[in-house]
């Protein structure tokens, strides 16, 4: 998303500049032109050849170039950026930004700056606490700039709270987000994502492998495309990235099909990414069942709801709904018949029979099949790549 994309990157006076020399790599690694402007107490942290060197680009301070008396056109770089990060960003910058205090290049390019602009404030945990700061980033963003929120942790103070710059590798994947085309801007997304538990007594539960990497990679994803999302999840360590993504815990087959019944009929695209057990046990112990000396206890099972072919029945014309098949044989055939059978508008087929596809792994390769009788097979890609591409597919047979 950052390719080619030309990235005014601010550093100030903080101790947080010698993160930002590792921002410019990043920036530069995912293919965006920077274009470093130091503030001067900033080069009393970093030397600007840290940040020419890293941007191949000379760094911009002054207003004026010494030796050659060039104009440095604050107007040109604030027209030439497709955004501006400020990282870190001082209270003394943010008090400037907010004040429009222009007696440096860094805020005169920011109040020409005609892109969207970052913020990503390092201080101090009271300074970063107090209601001057504060009420300078409630004006920031009053103006429509994005703040990118410190993390807490060890200050360079040695104290310990909010105030340390967001990591380089967070940052970036904010901008890069930005760059996303919003294609799913007013839509409402349901994904189920994990394995079930289905009880058998207080310590024990049949299940499977899933992790949930694959359903979170694609809420993700349709977060970033601007959709509304709601995950009903199974027991998961993942997390998603985005803390606007709703995310509702259950364990139980029954119970993903209750919250997932409740979602549906004002949601616009469903996908069914969860690994559902396909079998629960017909009654719950509520005390531990205990080993007995010959005899070998029978579990008796009853067949869980199959969540995927329900909403396929309770679907509304213009909703769409997508499954996934794990299939270890017959793949193609068992896919396309669960399409039909489901009433699915597309299935994402993964075969165990591939490396690198399946559960737990950071990887799938899948053959993504829609309505018309087509299909597409992919290469292995990361979960997030596939999930833009299961996203990409989507959009198409909604247009
Ligand atoms: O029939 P099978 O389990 O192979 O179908 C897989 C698809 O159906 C997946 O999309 C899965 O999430 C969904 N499914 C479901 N409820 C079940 C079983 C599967 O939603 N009980």
């Amino acid at each position: 998303m950052l390719k080619g994309k030309h990235i005014i990157l601010g550093v100030t006076g903080g101790i947080a500049a010698y993160k930002s020399a590792i921002l410019t790599r990043l920036l530069v690694k995912a293919g965006a032109e920077v274009q470093v402007i130091m503030t001067p107490a900033a080069k009393q942290f970093v030397a600007p050849l840290t940040f020419s060197t890293l941007s191949g680009k000379p760094v911009i301070s002054e207003f004026f170039t010494a030796n050659t008396g060039q104009w440095n056109s604050h107007v040109d770089l604030g027209l030439w950026a497709d955004a501006m990060i400020i990282a870190p960003a001082t209270a003394s910058t943010i008090g400037k930004m907010a004040n429009g205090v222009a007696d440096n290049m860094l805020v005169t390019t920011y109040l020409s700056a005609k892109a969207p602009v970052f913020v990503a404030p390092a201080m101090d945990l009271d300074m970063m606490a107090h209601p001057s700061t504060r009420r300078n980033l409630e004006l920031l963003k009053s103006y429509g700039n994005h703040i990118i929120e410190p993390a807490e942790g060890e200050l360079a103070s040695h104290l310990v709270g909010k105030g340390r710059m967001e990591e380089p590798e967070k940052i970036v994947q904010v901008l890069s987000n930005f760059f996303v085309p919003k294609d799913l801007a007013g839509k409402k997304v349901i994904i189920t994502a994990g394995p079930t538990y289905e009880k058998i007594d207080p310590v024990r539960f049949i299940g499977n492998y899933s992790t949930g990497k694959m359903g979170y990679a694609l809420a993700d994803e349709a977060a970033r495309r601007g959709a509304s999302v709601t995950v009903v999840s199974g027991p998961v360590a993942v997390k998603p990235q985005d803390s606007d993504i709703k995310i509702i815990p259950v364990q139980t087959a029954r119970q993903m099909l209750e919250a997932a019944q409740t979602v549906f009929a004002d949601t616009d695209i469903a996908i069914m990414c969860a690994a559902v057990a396909d079998y629960a046990p017909d009654h719950y112990t509520d005390s531990k069942i205990k080993r007995e000396k010959d005899e070998i206890p029978v579990i008796h099972l009853v067949k869980n709801p199959d969540i995927a072919a329900t909403l396929g029945r309770e679907k509304q014309p213009g909703q769409f709904l997508v499954g996934f098949a794990l299939e270890t044989d017959s793949e193609q055939s068992n896919a396309r018949e669960k399409m039909h059978r489901k009433n699915l508008d597309m299935i994402v087929l993964n075969s165990l029979r591939d490396k690198g596809a399946g559960f737990g792994t950071d990887t799938n390769k899948v053959t993504i099949f829609t309505g018309e009788g087509m299909s597409v097979t992919y290469d292995l890609k990361s979960k997030p790549q596939v999930a833009s591409d299961i996203f990409d597919s989507i959009v198409r047979c909604l247009k």
